[in-house]
């Protein structure tokens, strides 16, 4: 008999709430209610949230903006455990009244436009396994993290000269971090941060705004950031764009530990990087590069995972050989999307493997070197993550309406569908099922999008069944390894939501909407907790809708009467 693993999370589908309707939905018999939201006071003396008199002193000991990556790491008393948030991005229209743009802003705006990106480390109690989690206010554990942060770089590429600026002529000490936005968490109990849209925040006099060019400073994101911090405008500071786009390593449990940038692990527009153990032992971490055309990479560490030795492993990541993926279809005669690819070999030992590319080079424009080995150009891949119950990967392409366009990219096995506007998501199949592998197998099991278009499929499981999904973004497990799929971007005239979708048994392709998240958010975070009685869901950029002002606002979430959208950790427990 096929394995059948059932469904640990006991809920009936809802129907897909329309783009109009600003509601947070769950299942009958499942209650939600905020954990923690913007500007909630985390830090010993932060004051309450006040919306009408915010201070950059204030939001620096409050809970940031947008929230989107959220994990909760247990600490040895079952009913105490830490909230890790990334606070990806901020929307100003919705946080100020009479916002017009960052140009005209007041200083203290932009200032609390800073305070309010990074990431939270919030601890959460509760009376017993029965009873819900509430954040402690003023905890020793608590921690804002932001982009005034000193930070260091490991690796290879630590102390590159593309990475030393007037403020840190080594090249090692970068400060803080932004668009932090899916990540991991580590079997040492740290916390993996993917710097995403870095590029939006940065002023060059030189390139128009808007053009963005993929390698380097682009074009000014609006943000205005360099009129408080120097260091933002790449007139007065060239390199500090290239100490943006990596991966940041955070240990939640000290408050006072300095987060590490490992430039091991590529510079991109990282979403996240997740982490899993081959058979020998050593790290792999899987990462996407969330634009059109980008690819997918992983990273394997040089050294062994040791159980317990912390010391050891917290430094796992500073040292170890990328990868790109590269897909090679089979044909579609089989009526399958699917394939055999490989992982090609970027860096070996510290050193380029990239012809005509130094490892700094490499390591700190890696889009280059992926292009020199012909890596395959995805539909944005978003989340990726290694099943814990079946080993295959799971790898979230959001969308790419460009591809097949004039001029861009065409269709590939992998990237099937021209204008993709819905993604799909790859099922990658390890040879050996080891996750060193070099080579591995593939299928495309969700082409996402409304099932009654013929151009969708769902793993083999009869369309007329299936939840409609759009837009896959973030991934997550449960226990029994279904995958569950948060969205962001519906197309179909919904919002967004959160879907558990089967991959093993007869059921494999069943799409299953679980939650609904209000007007213009994005679902983020989603963890799947206490054996799938409790789910946590990230409301990312709630009313976040165009022309949309906090006077009149799409959405009013999370409905607390003061009339104003605020992005908040959801906990959704079954009655
Ligand atoms: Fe911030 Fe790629 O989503
Ligand atoms: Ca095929
Ligand atoms: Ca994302
Ligand atoms: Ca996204």
């Amino acid at each position: 008999d096929p394995f059948d693993p059932g469904h640990v999370v006991d809920f009936d589908v809802i129907a897909p709430v329309s783009a109009e309707v600003d509601s947070f939905d769950v299942p009958a018999g499942w209650t939600w209610a905020p954990l923690i939201s913007w500007g909630d006071p985390i830090l010993p003396g932060a004051p309450d949230f006040d919306f009408e008199n915010q201070t950059a002193e204030a939001q620096l000991g409050q809970f940031g903006y947008n929230n989107d990556y959220t994990t909760i790491v247990p600490l040895q008393d079952p009913n105490r455990a830490l909230l890790v948030c990334n606070n990806e991005y901020t929307n100003e229209e919705l946080m100020f009244r009479d916002w017009v743009d960052a140009q005209s802003a007041t200083d203290e705006q932009l200032r609390i436009s800073l305070a309010a990106h990074g990431m939270s480390v919030v601890e959460l109690r509760r009376a017993d396994a029965d009873s819900p989690w509430g954040y402690v206010r003023g905890s020793d554990f608590n921690r804002r993290i932001t982009p005034m942060t000193p930070m260091r770089f490991t690796g290879p590429a630590a102390g590159a000269k593309a990475l030393r600026t007037e403020a840190d002529p080594q090249g090692r000490t970068p400060v803080g971090t932004f668009g932090n936005c899916a990540g991991g968490t580590t079997p040492w109990g740290t916390v993996l941060s993917g710097e995403e849209n870095f590029n939006g925040y940065f002023s060059s006099p030189e390139v128009e705004g808007g053009q963005s060019d993929r390698y380097s400073v682009y074009g000014s994101g609006g943000r205005a950031w360099e009129r408080v911090e120097p260091r933002f405008s790449a007139e007065n500071e060239p390199n500090e764009a290239n100490r943006f786009g990596w991966i940041v390593e955070v240990d939640p449990s000290d408050p006072t530990s300095t987060p590490r940038k490992h430039t091991a692990m590529g510079r991109m527009k990282h979403e996240g990087a997740t982490v899993s153990l081959a058979a020998d032992g050593r790290v792999v971490s899987y990462m996407g590069d969330d634009e059109r055309f980008e690819y997918l990479y992983k990273f394997v560490s040089k050294r062994t995972y040791r159980e317990g030795d912390r010391k050891h492993n917290m430094r796992l990541l500073e040292d170890g050989d990328l990868y790109v993926a590269v897909f090679e279809g089979d044909g579609i005669e089989d009526e399958r999307y699917d394939g055999r690819g490989r992982w090609v070999q970027l860096t070996r030992g510290g050193r380029s493997v990239v012809p005509g590319m130094s490892i700094d080079q490499v390591l700190v424009n890696t889009r280059a070197a992926a292009d020199v080995v012909g890596a395959t150009k995805m539909d944005r891949p978003e989340d990726v993550e290694r099943n814990p119950v079946n080993g295959r990967v799971y790898v979230a392409c959001t969308n790419n309406t460009r591809r097949g366009t004039l001029g861009q990219p065409g269709v590939d096995e992998a990237n099937p569908r021209p204008l993709n506007k819905d993604g799909h998501v790859v099922e990658i199949v390890e040879a050996r099922d080891d996750a060193a592998a070099t080579t591995f197998s593939w299928n495309l099991v969700l082409v996402c999008g409304d099932p009654e278009d013929q151009s969708t499929y769902f793993g083999g499981f009869d369309p007329a069944q299936v939840s409609p999904i759009s837009c896959p973004d973030n991934v997550a497990f449960d226990t029994t390894g279904n995958l569950w799929i948060s969205t962001d971007g519906n197309t179909l005239g919904s919002n967004d939501g959160l879907y558990e979708v089967v991959v093993d048994g007869p059921n494999r392709g069943q799409v299953r909407q679980f939650l609904s998240v209000p007007t213009g958010a994005e679902t983020c975070g989603p963890v799947i907790a206490d054996d799938g009685r409790t789910v946590f869901v990230a409301v990312q950029h709630p009313g976040e809708v165009d022309g949309a002002t906090i006077d009149d606002p799409a959405s009013t979430f999370p409905y607390d009467g003061t009339g104003q959208p605020r992005p908040s950790v959801v906990q959704v427990r079954r009655a």
